[in-house]
């Protein structure tokens, strides 16, 4: 296996499990750990590589990862767009924002853009409903959207590229 924290990541890692009763209980942190450590994603690679660190299976870490939305199974953009596809946001015009990302950037969601940067996908509630519709990039919310909006948001992203 080629896959292998950094030994900064690695004492982040060993640091993590003195917090947790037993090694699966820290499945969680550790997951997020090698999401950022090995390209913002979890391959089939670093789903083994964990798996074998924290002593479970492979299946156990996939069953884990694919019940949270935060964690990728795929490569993604620098930025990842998330909208909120639920009822409020759906009601206040989230198919519209969707559709003008989609445009804009030249791909559909659940997909990245050829130069990396971005991917757009759909996401549900994400407890801002009260400014809806919106939408997450990476950590940062972006509320009461509307298409001249998008546009500024766009090029402040291309601009920190
Ligand atoms: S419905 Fe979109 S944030 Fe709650």
């Amino acid at each position: 296996m080629s896959l292998k924290f950094s030994d900064e990541a690695q004492k982040k890692f060993e640091n993590l499990l003195t917090r947790y009763p037993n090694k699966r209980a820290a499945l969680l942190p550790v997951l997020h750990l090698a999401q950022e450590e090995f390209g913002g994603w979890v391959s089939p690679e670093a789903i083994s590589y964990i798996a074998q660190l924290l002593g479970l299976t492979e299946l156990d870490v996939y069953d884990t990862m694919s019940f949270y939305t935060m964690f990728y199974n795929q490569k993604m953009g620098r930025f990842v767009i998330e909208v909120c596809r639920t009822l409020s946001c759906e009601i206040m015009g989230a198919s519209t924002v969707t559709e003008y990302l989609e445009n804009k950037l030249g791909i559909k969601s659940g997909e990245t853009t050829a130069d990396g940067l971005f991917s757009i996908r759909n996401a549900e509630c994400l407890g801002s409903c009260g400014t809806a519709p919106m939408m997450k990039v990476n950590d940062d919310f972006y509320e009461n959207l509307t298409t001249q909006k998008l546009d500024k948001i766009i090029d402040l992203l291309k601009q920190k590229a």
